[in-house]
């Protein structure tokens, strides 16, 4: 057995620690930032609030790019650099969900070696140079991205989102204060800690595994199963916010090590040409690439079902059930074309699309490492009975 872990994040949890952040930037001797967050909303956030007063603080000079939009793509990531090069700052600050770190990281590797995003993301170009260094404060529960290597840009005229890892992509510090996330309205609760439970049990059953993963996703899976559903019915729980923001958190650092799977591989075009948000995709997708590993990787589904429920017997099924249950009770469609609808895209067109949503799957990066190796064929068929939430029909495959 071989296990290479680097993870060089410092991590900073607890209630209350985005007040630390001024402080703990200038530890790093950090002078001036570039603050990255999402919508205007953000701002008038008393998270937002708390982080300015911080910096200003300790006499950190920051200057702000508010606008990151959902699932940013190349001209938002060179909106940003453009503001590096304007303001000369020399690290950023993110403070949002997974949009505005991963656009931070994406910029701060863009602008370090001059080159633009999309000939990094495509491979056109190698990037040898490290990024600048990012800090991330996440104000969701979900996209691991304060924790991870990984980031993802939207190639808006391509309709990809594309998933890319840098080494240099660690943030430097991730600032985890559960507080943040008491305000989350529920549906970003619900699709954000589907993300994260995604991220788990997708490393957790990668060929590419080790002990120190499967320890980190086990627990990641046994938060989850414990307080999404409370985090969501009850925003302001602190022991249930608290768990959720290190499962995310450490899941992150997990995948990271490993990569993800299927479910991954179809919720980006999903995303991209379905207009859904990237957890929602997750989280309609994630039972039916379940319930098709059933018979294929069953002694670690079933430890992953007593994980997320251990009252229940611990079958692969129960694992598949569990989920169901959990996206029932929070909301989440059943299918995706009832995904689709929900986003306003007619059934009849997301039909259309499915050929390309395959194509774009079948190219995922991280398919090699899938518990199952399905043909493309398989995978036709497989989006076919998600399309249609047929879930009963996968086991045929
Ligand atoms: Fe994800």
């Amino acid at each position: 057995m071989e296990i290479n872990w680097f993870c060089p994040v410092r991590l900073v949890f607890g209630e209350g620690s985005v007040k630390n952040t001024g402080k703990l930037l200038l530890e790093s001797k950090v002078k001036s930032v570039l603050l990255v967050s999402g919508s205007t909303h953000t701002k008038r956030s008393e998270g937002y609030k708390a982080i300015c007063a911080s910096l200003e603080g300790v006499g950190i000079t920051y200057s702000e790019f508010g606008g990151v939009k959902p699932d940013p793509d190349q001209d938002q990531v060179r909106a940003v650099v453009e503001l590096l090069k304007r303001d000369g700052h020399r690290a950023l600050l993110a403070y949002g969900g997974g949009s505005p770190m991963d656009c931070a990281k994406s910029a701060a590797l863009s602008f370090a070696n001059e080159m633009d995003i999309l000939d990094i993301v495509y491979g056109r170009k190698i990037a040898q140079k490290p990024a600048l260094p990012v800090f991330a404060v996440p104000t969701t529960a979900g996209t691991g991205s304060e924790m991870s290597s990984a980031a993802v840009t939207t190639d808006s005229n391509a309709g990809k989102k594309l998933g890319f890892s840098h080494p240099s992509f660690f943030p430097k510090i991730a600032i985890v204060d559960p507080e943040l996330q008491y305000s989350m309205p529920p549906g970003l609760t619900a699709a954000t800690g589907m993300d994260a439970l995604t991220h788990a049990v997708e490393s957790f059953l990668s060929i590419a595994s080790n002990p120190v993963s499967e320890a980190i996703n086990l627990k990641v899976v046994s938060l989850i199963g414990g307080s999404l559903l409370k985090a969501f019915a009850e925003g302001s729980n602190v022991k249930a916010r608290a768990d959720m923001a290190l499962a995310a958190a450490i899941a992150g650092m997990s995948f990271a090590q490993t990569g993800l799977g299927m479910v991954h591989g179809f919720a980006h075009p999903v995303g991209a040409r379905l207009g859904a948000s990237h957890g929602e995709a997750n989280a309609v997708l994630l039972p039916f690439l379940l319930a098709a590993y059933i018979g294929h990787s069953d002694a670690k589904m079933a430890e992953l079902a007593k994980a997320l429920a251990p009252e229940s017997d611990g079958s692969p099924k129960s694992l598949v059930d569990k989920v169901i249950a959990m996206n029932k009770a929070m909301g989440i469609p059943v299918s995706v074309k009832a995904l689709s609808e929900k986003h306003g895209i007619a059934a009849a067109k997301a039909e259309k699309l499915a050929p390309q949503i395959v194509a774009d799957a079948a190219a995922y990066r991280s398919r090699a490492n899938n518990p199952r190796a399905f043909s493309d064929d398989e995978l036709g068929k497989l989006f076919v009975l998600a399309l249609k939430g047929d879930i009963g029909e996968v086991a045929g495959l």
